[in-house]
C-alpha cells in the first residue's frame, strides 16, 4: 500500500508544503498547495533560474496566500496553473506534478 503524500486537513488553507519525491527514478524536490480541498503540486525549480522558490521551509506563498511567490526575485505564479503573473519569468510556467486525491489522502499521480 503506498503511503500518501500528506492529508489535506494537515495543510492550512491557504497552505503549502515541501517534500522530496522519486519523479521518474530521481529524487526531486517539490511542493504542495492547499486552496479549499483543492491541492496543487509543482517542481520546486523556479523557471528563472532554477532555484528554489520557498522563502523558508515549508512556505511558498505570499503574505495573503493569493500566490506561489519565489524567494528569490519575488515572482508570482498562479496557484491553480503555475502561471507567472508578474516578475522576471512572466507568462512562464511551474513545472506541475500531477496528484491523485482520495478522500482527504494527497498521492502521487
Ligand atoms: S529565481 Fe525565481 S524569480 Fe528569479
Amino acid at each position: 500500500m503506498t503511503e500518501p503524500l500528506c492529508r489535506i486537513q494537515d495543510l492550512a488553507d491557504p497552505g503549502s508544503k515541501g517534500l522530496e519525491v522519486e519523479l521518474d527514478g530521481v529524487r526531486t524536490e517539490i511542493f504542495i498547495v492547499r486552496r479549499g480541498q483543492a491541492v496543487y503540486a509543482y517542481r520546486n525549480s523556479c523557471p528563472h533560474t532554477g532555484g528554489p522558490l520557498d522563502w523558508k521551509p515549508d512556505e511558498y506563498l505570499d503574505g495573503d496566500g493569493e500566490y506561489i511567490m519565489c524567494a528569490t526575485h519575488a515572482a508570482l505564479f498562479q496557484i491553480e496553473d503555475g502561471l507567472c503573473i508578474g516578475g522576471p519569468c512572466k507568462r512562464q510556467h511551474l513545472t506541475p506534478v500531477p496528484l491523485r486525491v482520495e478522500g482527504d489522502a494527497v498521492y502521487l499521480a
